[in-house]
């Protein structure tokens, strides 16, 4: 026998537990599904286990889409001032790390706890380890057959998130229905993700394995400044999975090594005052002792003292600080991708509601859609915006 409700969620993460708070509110009867044995399982591994939830700079620049405006309704109608109110109401302990990122003070499970308690209140069910087997158009609304029975509703709403970390339950679930339902989509690749190099690049740098160092790493007009790791697979930290979302194959990414500070000026100075110093030792008083040693000996400068370079000497070996180029090989693809780009064309879908412009009911939020924030927890942003507005409409 089939149980019906108003509307049906596919997906108990962020952005489908959020809408089903919200539709319940409403005094929708709304039942949540997932294949998974547990909710939020994104959530939980997220901002290394205290997921950084919100970021209190949210713009709409901080999002990629194939239509920039489009994220823009959903994300004024849901600030991050509403999700920190309702944390705050939880008694969540939080703290801003830096650039405006929000993070729990114990566990992200504070906010798993927070969202299970809130879709409690607004009567909703949740129904987990539930394979979803089909989706049909029924009288008045949608027919999900499922491992555990038949679910009618007038709403359906498709929360499954991307491609992302497979290993956890991923799926590319939303594409199949927006194609069943003939939505189109945009190539979908990975972002936010620690980017590859080839086996001889990687043979250069494995002196550097293990450096950190901040970097302004840019693609086109695209550029953030935050900290670079060398790793023995290539390159990551905050810079680097950052431009990954910029960056494409065979593409280069451009790295200025210590963006804050005028590297040439530090060296002549050091110059005036200790004329016998090696260009090398003044470098590691700003440079990771590794980095100035890679980057001296590629010069053939590591013989020299500061009295025997040249102004112009100098400048040259400083440009190349200030502009290091490397060509990726690949990305580490969605095994270790936070976040999946492109998805859903947003032209198929209604700004405020987030509902298929020409499908009654049919409804897509979160990260399968083609809006994908920058790191530092605009991805959560935009799964409680999203979820919101659907929330409000469904
Ligand atoms: P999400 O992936 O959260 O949820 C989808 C749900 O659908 C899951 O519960 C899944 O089991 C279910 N599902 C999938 N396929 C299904 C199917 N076929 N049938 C039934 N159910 C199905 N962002 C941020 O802002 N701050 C942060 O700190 C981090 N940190 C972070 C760390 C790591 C390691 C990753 C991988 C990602 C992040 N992110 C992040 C990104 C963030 O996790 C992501 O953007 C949101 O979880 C997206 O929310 P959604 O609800 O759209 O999908």
């Amino acid at each position: 026998m089939a149980e019906n409700y108003d509307v049906a969620i596919i997906g108990a993460g962020a952005a489908g537990m959020m809408c089903a708070i919200e539709a319940g509110k409403r005094g929708r009867r709304v039942i949540v599904l997932d294949h998974a044995k547990a909710p939020g399982e994104k959530i939980r591994i997220s901002g290394g286990g205290r997921c950084n939830f919100t970021n209190i700079h949210t713009t709409p620049k901080a999002f990629l889409s194939a239509n920039p405006h489009f994220c823009k309704s959903a994300l004024a109608r849901f600030t991050p001032q509403d999700f920190l109110a309702m944390v705050e109401r939880h008694g969540i302990a939080w703290h801003e790390k830096t650039l405006g990122q929000l993070f729990c003070d114990d566990s992200a499970k504070d906010i798993i706890r927070m969202l299970l308690t809130e879709i409690r209140e607004a009567g909703v069910s949740l129904k987990l380890s539930t394979a979803i087997e089909a989706v049909e158009r029924g009288v008045g609304g949608y027919r999900v057959l499922t491992s555990e029975g038949r679910i009618d509703c007038a709403s359906l709403v498709i929360a499954t998130g991307g491609k992302s970390i497979p290993k956890m339950g991923a799926t590319g679930f939303a594409y199949k229905i927006a194609e069943q339902f003939g939505l189109s989509l945009l190539e979908t690749r990975p972002g936010l993700v620690p980017l590859t190099l080839d086996p001889s690049e990687l043979e250069r740098l494995a002196s550097l394995s293990g450096v950190a160092v901040d970097a302004r790493a840019s693609v086109g007009k695209a550029s953030f400044d935050e900290a670079l790791l060398i790793t023995h697979r290539g390159l990551s930290g905050p810079a680097i999975l950052q431009i990954s979302s910029y960056w494409r194959e065979g593409g280069d990414i451009s790295l200025r090594l210590l963006p804050a500070l005028d590297i040439a000026k530090a060296v002549k100075d050091a110059r005036r005052g200790q004329g016998k110093q090696a260009l090398q030792t003044v470098l590691s008083e700003h440079l990771p002792k590794r980095l100035a040693q890679f980057f001296v000996e590629l010069a053939g400068l590591h013989t020299k003292s500061l009295a025997d370079l040249s102004d112009k000497v100098i400048d040259g070996f400083c440009a190349r600080l200030s502009d290091w180029r490397i060509k990726p090989a690949g990305s580490e693809g969605y095994r270790t991708a936070e976040v999946t780009l492109g998805g859903i064309d947003t032209g198929e879908l209604d700004s405020r509601t987030m509902q298929a412009r020409n499908i009654d009911g049919l409804f897509f939020i979160g990260e399968c859609v083609d809006v994908t924030g920058w790191l530092g927890g605009y991805n959560f942003q935009w799964a409680w915006a999203s979820g919101f507005a659907a929330g409000q409409a469904a």
